[in-house]
């Protein structure tokens, strides 16, 4: 596994005591998301937002214009979505829900269906905010960590199906490539075009929640033998060329620290998503973003096709994965495109659901080592999610990982549980607070 990069410009971190860890912990009241950046050494919370730019994409800053419209950098930005997505009209926005809400907003009623492989929280939430419900239909696989299959995203066909038979109601459909709730596992073009086919019979327009469409174009490549000869381009334009249109957070595989698009082929959609993006997130052509956030984005999205970087993308967390499955830690199977899945119902069997495993188990992953991560609980898994940021770590800090959750696990059994004294109304995990039981 050979890095694609060099580093050229470095930022100090500190393991601060474990004194001022446990305080920290205390004071964010046992949520990882509240707790101080500065007082974290490694963060695998997210891989949203969190790349390092490129030389290439730092050289640039200078060169867009700051206007108020159509500024040079939206006419390259629109130009390179075209040409690597294929679609004919393209919307800046300034991050991937505002893209759900107002595209829910237009396109949803209250008592209509939206199915998808697993809906992303945001996505979920957004729908049901109009009134709508999230409907998910991805393979029973999915909800085994044990079991491994290639790709684990792939929605389940025949219960699809079915469903949009018998339902009205049901004005577009999802697909969430790579999936990344069920731990983030990939979707294959043979699935792909089987959700489209189904949904074609219905006239039933196809939307991709695309924020990691390149990990997701890249284990294609690896694990779908028709198109091991096929350039990640290739194989992105096949994947999209099933799409009505998608919503794209930026901030993964577009390696900027903010921003996306909302992109479509009809004609009449991008009229209202227009008339909307002007009410709720500034002029269309730029969404919320400055000139520079969308020349970063412009060359994040031709950076992110190539394969040596996917290479080493997917092989270091593959890295992870495989270091701590060699220490018998139990995991989802295989590793994710982002991160590494642990499997936190059988890491502490001693804890029920309520006492909120996924964050106790977070919280002595920092106590221990200064390692913050996010729990994913649903019903059906229970996981802490290992988010590797974009060419943010050299692979010491992953051993370095590896070693605290090692240890952790094997005092595993003193790990106990929390009890949630603030649920707020939406999106729990984000800002809920806890006290120790
Ligand atoms: C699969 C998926 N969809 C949508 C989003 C929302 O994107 P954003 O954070 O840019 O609003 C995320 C963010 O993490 C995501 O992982």
């Amino acid at each position: 596994m050979l890095e694609s990069y060099k580093i050229k410009a470095v930022e100090h971190i500190e393991l601060v005591p474990l004194k001022e860890r446990v305080r920290a912990l205390k004071e964010a009241f046992y949520n990882p998301y509240l707790l101080s950046a500065n007082k974290v050494y490694i963060d695998l919370l997210s891989d949203s937002g969190t790349p390092a730019l490129s030389n290439r994409q730092q050289a640039s800053l200078l060169e867009p214009d700051e206007s108020f419209s159509f500024q040079n950098s939206y006419y390259e930005f629109v130009k390179a979505v075209e040409s690597i997505f294929g679609f004919s009209y393209v919307y800046p926005i300034h991050q991937g829900r505002m893209g759900e809400h107002i595209l829910f907003k237009i396109k949803v009623k209250k008592g209509d269906y939206i199915p998808s492989n697993t809906h992303y929280a945001t996505t979920k939430a957004n729908i049901e905010h109009w009134g709508a419900k999230a409907v998910d239909f991805v393979i029973e696989e999915a909800y085994h960590p044990e079991v491994f299959h290639p790709f684990k995203g792939n929605i389940d066909i025949d219960r699809v199906s079915s469903f949009v038979r018998e339902r009205e109601k049901i004005p577009l459909a999802f697909l969430t490539i790579t999936n990344n709730t069920c731990g983030d596992q990939p979707v294959s073009l043979e699935n792909i075009r089987q959700y489209k086919q189904t949904l074609s019979k219905r006239n039933i327009p196809l939307y991709y929640d695309a924020c990691r469409f390149a990990e997701n174009a890249y284990f294609i490549k690896q694990r779908e033998k028709k198109y091991s000869e096929y350039s990640i381009e290739q194989i992105v334009k096949k994947m999209f060329s099933c799409a009505d249109g998608c919503i794209l957070s930026a901030k993964k595989d577009g390696l900027s620290h903010i921003g996306g698009f909302f992109a479509t082929r009809s004609a009449k959609l991008a009229n209202e998503f227009e008339n909307l993006i002007l009410l709720m997130e500034g002029y269309h052509t730029h969404g919320g973003l400055t000139g520079r956030d969308l020349k970063i984005i412009t060359i994040g999205l031709s950076e992110t096709l190539s394969e040596k970087y996917l290479e080493f993308r997917t092989g270091q967390i593959q890295y992870l994965w495989k270091k701590l499955n060699d220490a018998g830690i139990p995991l989802y199977s295989p590793a994710g495109g982002n991160a590494v899945f642990v499997d936190v119902s059988k890491f502490l069997p001693h804890l029920r659901g309520e006492e909120y495993p996924t964050v106790a188990l977070a919280d002595e992953l920092y106590r221990k080592g200064g390692v913050r991560a996010g729990g994913f609980q649903s019903e059906a898994l229970q996981l802490l999610r290992l988010s590797i940021p974009r060419r943010v770590y050299t692979n010491s800090h992953i051993d370095y990982v590896a070693e605290v959750l090692k240890e952790v696990y094997e005092h595993r059994e003193n790990i106990t549980g929390l009890e949630i004294v603030y649920r707020p109304p939406y999106l729990e995990h984000y800002t809920a607070r806890f006290k120790k039981r």
